[in-house]
């Protein structure tokens, strides 16, 4: 899909969400700025996030609760510094959760413990406000 404005990326984001049926890895690949937090808002407040949504920029990783009960976790990898630092953050349980989605920024950094079903989204520049948002195929 393309998108050509912050607000289109994150309804795309809010649709992608709704038909999310079940608890899932979802990783957020794409450049510095490329738009992946402002998915991730636009995701976490689909499914029922109110208030603040801040980037785990530190925190590796945020956690809610979402409408229905579900857990969600966001996470931002970029600054990991090692895998001890993941496992200190509780993300390897996180990541295995049945009932948690997760939401992974900068997935390449710990791609090895990623769950071989997790959903891959690619974020990329096409311009100043263009971006190309390739999502998976739900169906299969
Ligand atoms: N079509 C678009 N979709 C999303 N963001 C856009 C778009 N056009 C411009 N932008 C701008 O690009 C920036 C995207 O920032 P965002 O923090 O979401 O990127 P990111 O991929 O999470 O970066 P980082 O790797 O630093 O975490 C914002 O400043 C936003 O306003
Ligand atoms: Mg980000």
């Amino acid at each position: 899909m393309i998108s050509h404005s912050e607000q289109e990326t994150a309804t795309i984001a809010a649709d992608f969400a709704k038909r999310i049926s079940a608890p899932n890895v979802i990783t957020l690949c794409g450049d510095l700025g490329a738009g992946k937090s402002c998915f991730a808002r636009a995701f976490l407040q689909s499914l029922g996030v109110k208030g603040a949504i801040t980037s785990p920029t530190f925190s590796l990783v945020n956690l809610y609760q979402s409408e229905s009960g579900v857990q969600l976790a966001h996470m931002d990898l970029y600054r990991l510094e090692d895998d001890e630092e993941a496992y200190q953050a509780g993300i390897e349980e996180i990541l295995h959760d049945p009932n948690t989605i997760s939401l992974v920024e900068w997935p390449e950094r710990l791609s090895w413990m990623l769950p071989k079903d997790a959903l891959a989204i690619n974020i990329s520049h096409q311009g100043e406000t263009e971006r190309k948002i390739d999502l998976p195929d739900m169906n299969s």
